[in-house]
This record gives structure tokens, C-alpha cells and sequence, in this order.
């Protein structure tokens, strides 16, 4: 394997005098003056991260130089707009604390391209919208690219998709609209035609060090030992032989994905300097995804080791030079407990991101909609900590991949089910195969009947929309489908939404699916948008309306209520109904949400008169006076 020893010296600046010293000198003296400042309280941390990371050596001083050069360079070529968001966002860095609503979309899938989502502005910001992520749209591989996920160049926009031109109007006229976009930064791996793979297979040396290659058989069958498997039916494994390299190079994904070695220098050094130049682009935050896998080390499953929480962190540094404007979001779709480090909470504790995904909190919703009981919502609940000042969940009820059951192993193993029985069941029963199962989702990578792994599907079809003969059939659907959102909306500091959910849309046509040939069982709930369900959005009692309105009132309490503040206490209320989860958000307000078919009354608190809950409904209740809880949502 690649390692930091194998790897050449970095370059070096003339060693008096760093390069972005002269830089500074020579730049308009109110930026050089912000920059030095920034500089100052950075580069401790940067250093500090780095030496963790790569050792106490000249090649970590150079590093460090050479990315506060880039920071420097990256700083200096932003736009006078972008230059002016930073400053005023520093001033106030909870600028992205109140009232955020997120949206995410493919961008073919949702509005053709680039220029078709600018048409799609007004529809957002209808819906309340602040935060608009993208999946990948910059440059993916020839051939099957994992939904954009295989990026063969960070910094040009897919051709299909647009231009870099299409890409500046389109951040400046969200940004006008109130809206920042997110774009995804893949930072684990490449695509096999990316430049540093090609010239990897080429022969050039210094690219094969950029890739974990294993050389024999055996070294491949020492770390697959305590390696998991992220696609097990459609990829198994985690290396692909490559015969120009003579190795076996990892693939994590797929095997079209190569995995970067992060402990050479460099693959730092220029995956940092290329997402700078990226946010130039006005892109307002980054997805990380993939982001647990950064780090390998023999013996352990090379997920969420320390070294990834140094480099998030020193990466976090850097952007506090170059763009501190910018959000960064961790994808780490773990267990809640490995959640916290991403937040900054974990040996090395500082600024890391200021987003992370709930994805236990995610799947934990499905199985208690299934299971018509609220535990596993609790022992969720239970494990997951107040995130830090400037810190916010993303809750979200489904996303572009599949509902990941694993995340919630642990959560089921203390609470005694280590054959993880429950989770078995919530697979099978949003398959549509348990009896009496209204879901009409798919099993994800789970050939062997008793594996479970994940669920596709959209929320609709999960929630039993699409399997309603009756209007109460409809009804109950509807209340699901909210149910779940309401929480979300609750919990979250960035609640997020995935395109069509706010309108109910339905599974990718078969029809569609035949079309895109592909193996990717994620392809049922990547469906194309539906202009005539959005206008019946406003058709009065439509299921269109239903939800839209309702998801449109979540989101407007949201921006009015300050208990909303991303970074606010949430509590788990203990005197519950064992099927209703009640949640409270700083001292006013709280949210019960009843998972059961069956009217529910239940008293909150001693002075509280009690609360009604017909079947799957929520409410979402201020108790600045809890003698008469005012009903803010029902
Ligand atoms: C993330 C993406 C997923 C992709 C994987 C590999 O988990 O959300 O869609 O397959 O990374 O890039």
C-alpha cells in the first residue's frame, strides 16, 4: 500500500520568504489586511491538524505553506460579491441558523439543466427553500458514473448539463433569491477517466501514489478481512484488479470509483485547492461526501478514523482563509454514535463541519412507521447530542439513495435484538412483501433473504400512496407521508427535502427503468418531475395541495419561531405514549408525532390538559404557556 514514506517531497517556496507573503504585498491592501488576520488565527490549528496526521517534519511546514498559499490565491481571485458574503457572514456566523429549509434534486431529473433550475427558482422559494443542493453536476465518467458520483473533473459542469457560465448566473440568481447552493465535493474518490487515474495507468509514478494500490492477493485479502461492503450485490469487494498498474486498486463504491490514498500530501493538497477554486464558482456549501472513507488503516472496517476528523478539520482551517462564507456538510452515513467528531466533538475537538446528516434519525422514522411504535426513535434520540454552537442536523425523509438500515445496528443491539430482527422486518415490510404492508419499495444490495442492507423508494410509495384503493386508504398515506416530514421538520436544523416528496410523486416508471439499463436498484426513486402533479399543487383538497401546503406551513413556523435555531436543545420528552415520539425544542416548544393507525390522548406534562393525536398525526405545539399550549401545526 501507498504510504506518506513513498510519497516525494512537496515543493518547496523560497524558504524566507513564502509565496503568500508576496502575494499579500502585492494585493489591495483591505484584503491583504482581512487575509493576514485570518491567517493568524488558522494556521495553529492547520499545523497542529496536519502534524497529527502526517508526523512533526519539514514536509508537513512545507504543506502547510503551500495550502495557505492556495487558501491565499484561491481568496484573492473571489468575486467582490462573494469577497463581501464572507465579511458579512463572519460578522454574523449564524447567518444559516434560522429558518433553514434544504431541497435536494438531480438536475436533469428535476429541470433538464442548469438553466432550466433557475426557471424552478420561484417554486423553491414558494416552498420556503433556502438551501438548494445539487447532485453532482460537474464533469462524471464516460459510461455508468454512479448518478454523477464518479467525477472525471472537479471543476467543469457536465456538458449535458450546461456551462461554467450557466453555473455563475444560476448561484447568483439563488443567491439573490435567498437560496445557497450546495454542490457536492467527492473527496474519497475518482473516476477511473479522471486525469490522475489516466496518468496513473499511463506509468506516471507520482499519480499511482495518488491511489491505494495493493500489489498482491494477499495484501487485498488482509484488509478485506474487517472491511464491510457498500454495494455487495452489484460490487462486491472493496479492491479492482487493474492491469496497467499490475495492483489491485481500491474501489470502495464502485470499481469505476478509485479511492484516493490521503496519506500522501499531495491528494490533500490538490483535492483542498480544487474545492477553493470551486467555491469561487458562488457554490455556499459542500456536500463531503463519502467523507468517513478518507483514512485506511489495516485491521478496522477504514471508516471514521481520527485522521479524517484532522483533515476535515484542517480542511475547515483552510476554508475559514479562502472562503469562510461557506458551509461544508459531512455525508457520513454512520451510526449516531460516530456522528458527534463531525461536529468537532471528538479527540481533536475544534471547527470541523457545520452540518452533518441524521441518517439514524432517518432510518429510525421508517422502522417505527412499520412497526407502528416509537422506540427505536427514543433509543435514537437518546445517543444523539445537542450539536454545537453554529452546528446543525440535517434531518431528511428520503434522499437519492437508499434507506440504509445499518446505521441503526448498534442502536438495535442495545436494546438486546443482536440479530437485528427488527430491521430484517422493516426491509421486508417497505418491500411490500410482509402481509398487510401498504409500502411498494424494493430491498437494496439484499440477495440473501435474511440480509438486510437497504430499502428504495420514494416517501409516496413507502407510505402507501400509490397502494390506496379507498379515500381513507389516501388519507392515512397523506398522514404517513407528513408524519414523517413533520418530524423532520421538527427535529432538524436543516430539514431537507427531496424532489417531489412536497407533491407526493411517485416510483420511477418501469417503463423509464427498462430505459436506463442500469443495475443501480436507487434508480426506483430517481424518478423524472411531474409538471402537471406540481399544478395540482393548486387545486383545492388535491393530495398535491395536501402536502405542498402543509410542508409550505412547516416551513414558513420555521422562520418565525425561534425555538427553530439550528443549533437549539432538543430533548426527548420521557412521559410519552409508547407509540407517540415527543420531542421538545428549547423550553417552548414541542412536537408529538403518533406512529400508530389508532387515536391517541396523552398528557405532555403534569399541568398540561391532554393532547389528542388521531392516527399518524402530529402536532407540533408552543408551551410558553403550559397551562394553554397554543397548537402551532396539526
Ligand atoms: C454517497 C452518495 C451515493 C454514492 C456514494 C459513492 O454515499 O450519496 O449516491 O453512491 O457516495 O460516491
Amino acid at each position: 500500500m501507498t504510504t506518506l514514506e513513498s510519497t516525494d517531497l512537496l515543493s518547496h517556496s523560497d524558504e524566507n520568504l513564502p509565496v503568500w507573503r508576496s502575494q499579500l504585498n502585492a494585493a489591495p491592501q483591505s484584503r491583504a489586511h482581512v487575509l493576514s488576520e485570518r491567517i493568524r488565527k488558522q494556521e495553529s490549528v492547520l499545523t497542529d491538524r496536519l502534524v497529527k496526521v502526517y508526523g512533526q517534519n519539514s514536509r508537513v511546514q512545507a504543506l502547510v505553506q503551500d495550502l495557505i498559499q492556495a487558501a491565499v490565491q484561491a481568496s484573492l481571485a473571489r468575486s467582490e460579491d462573494l469577497w463581501q458574503l464572507d465579511l458579512h457572514r463572519q460578522a454574523h456566523p449564524d447567518w444559516h441558523q434560522q429558518g433553514a429549509v434544504g431541497y435536494t434534486a438531480y438536475v436533469d431529473q428535476f429541470a433538464g439543466n442548469l438553466q432550466g433550475i433557475t426557471q424552478k427558482i420561484e417554486y423553491l422559494k414558494s416552498l420556503g427553500v433556502t438551501y438548494l443542493h445539487l447532485l453532482p453536476f460537474f464533469k462524471a465518467a464516460a459510461g455508468p458514473n454512479d448518478g454523477g458520483f464518479a467525477v472525471a473533473h472537479f471543476e467543469e459542469v457536465a456538458p449535458t448539463l450546461g456551462t461554467q457560465e450557466d453555473l455563475l448566473q444560476l448561484t447568483q440568481a439563488l443567491r439573490k433569491a435567498g437560496i445557497s447552493l450546495c454542490s457536492d465535493f467527492v473527496l474519497n474518490h475518482v473516476a477511473q477517466d479522471h486525469d490522475w487515474a489516466l496518468k496513473a495507468k499511463a506509468g506516471d509514478t507520482r499519480y499511482q501514489n495518488y491511489f491505494c494500490l495493493a500489489k498482491t492477493p494477499e495484501e487485498v485479502a488482509a484488509w478485506e478481512k474487517t472491511l464491510p461492503q457498500i454495494f455487495p450485490d452489484t460490487a462486491p469487494g472493496n479492491f479492482t484488479f487493474q492491469r496497467e498498474l499490475n495492483a489491485w486498486v481500491w474501489t470502495t463504491f464502485y470499481p469505476y470509483q478509485w479511492d484516493l490514498n490521503y496519506a500522501n500530501p499531495k491528494v490533500f493538497l490538490d483535492v483542498v485547492s480544487a474545492m477553493m477554486r470551486v467555491a469561487n464558482m458562488g457554490i455556499e456549501a459542500f456536500r463531503l461526501d463519502s467523507t468517513g472513507f478518507l483514512w485506511k488503516r489495516l485491521g478496522t472496517n477504514s471508516q471514521n478514523q481520527p485522521e479524517v476528523h484532522c483533515l476535515l478539520q484542517a480542511l475547515r482551517a483552510l476554508m475559514e482563509i479562502a472562503c469562510p462564507g461557506v458551509l461544508l456538510k459531512a455525508e457520513a452515513i454512520m451510526p449516531t454514535q460516530q456522528l458527534p467528531p463531525y461536529f468537532g466533538l471528538g479527540e481533536s475537538s475544534g471547527l470541523e463541519c457545520h452540518l452533518a446528516y441524521h441518517s439514524s434519525l432517518m432510518a429510525a422514522s421508517w422502522v417505527a412507521l412499520a412497526e407502528q411504535d416509537a422506540s427505536i426513535l427514543r433509543s435514537v434520540m437518546a445517543q444523539t447530542p445537542k450539536v454545537p454552537e453554529g452546528c446543525s442536523w440535517l434531518s431528511y425523509v428520503r434522499c437519492h439513495d437508499d434507506i440504509g438500515w445499518n446505521v441503526l445496528k448498534p442502536d438495535l443491539e442495545a436494546l438486546g435484538d443482536t440479530k437485528h430482527e427488527r430491521l430484517i422486518e422493516a426491509s421486508q415490510f417497505f418491500a411490500g412483501v410482509s402481509p398487510n404492508s401498504y409500502a411498494q419499495g424494493a430491498a437494496f444490495q439484499t440477495t440473501h433473504t435474511r440480509a438486510v442492507h437497504g430499502t428504495n423508494g420514494m416517501a409516496a410509495a413507502l407510505t402507501g400512496l400509490y397502494s390506496a384503493h379507498t379515500t381513507e386508504d389516501i388519507d392515512r398515506a397523506v398522514d404517513r407521508l407528513l408524519l414523517l416530514q413533520g418530524l423532520s421538520f421538527f427535529m432538524g436544523g436543516l430539514p431537507l427535502l427531496y424532489m417531489g416528496d412536497e407533491l407526493g410523486l411517485a416510483n420511477t416508471t418501469q417503463e423509464e427503468l427498462v430505459a436506463r439499463k442500469g443495475p443501480d436498484g436507487r434508480e426506483l426513486h430517481r424518478p423524472y418531475w411531474n409538471e402537471d402533479k406540481a399544478n395540482s399543487r393548486h387545486v383545492k383538497g388535491s393530495i398535491e395541495s395536501r402536502i405542498f401546503s402543509k410542508i409550505q406551513q412547516m416551513a414558513q413556523l420555521r422562520k418565525t419561531q425561534a425555538a427553530f435555531k439550528g443549533d437549539a436543545d432538543v430533548t426527548l420528552l420521557s412521559n410519552a405514549h409508547p407509540q407517540v415520539l415527543g420531542l421538545q425544542r428549547n423550553h417552548d416548544l414541542i412536537g408529538l408525532f403518533n406512529f400508530s393507525n389508532t387515536t391517541i390522548d396523552l398528557k405532555f406534562s403534569e399541568s398540561a390538559s391532554s393532547v389528542r393525536l388521531s392516527a399518524y398525526q402530529f402536532k407540533w405545539l408552543n408551551i410558553a404557556n403550559d397551562v394553554a399550549p397554543t397548537v402551532l401545526i396539526d
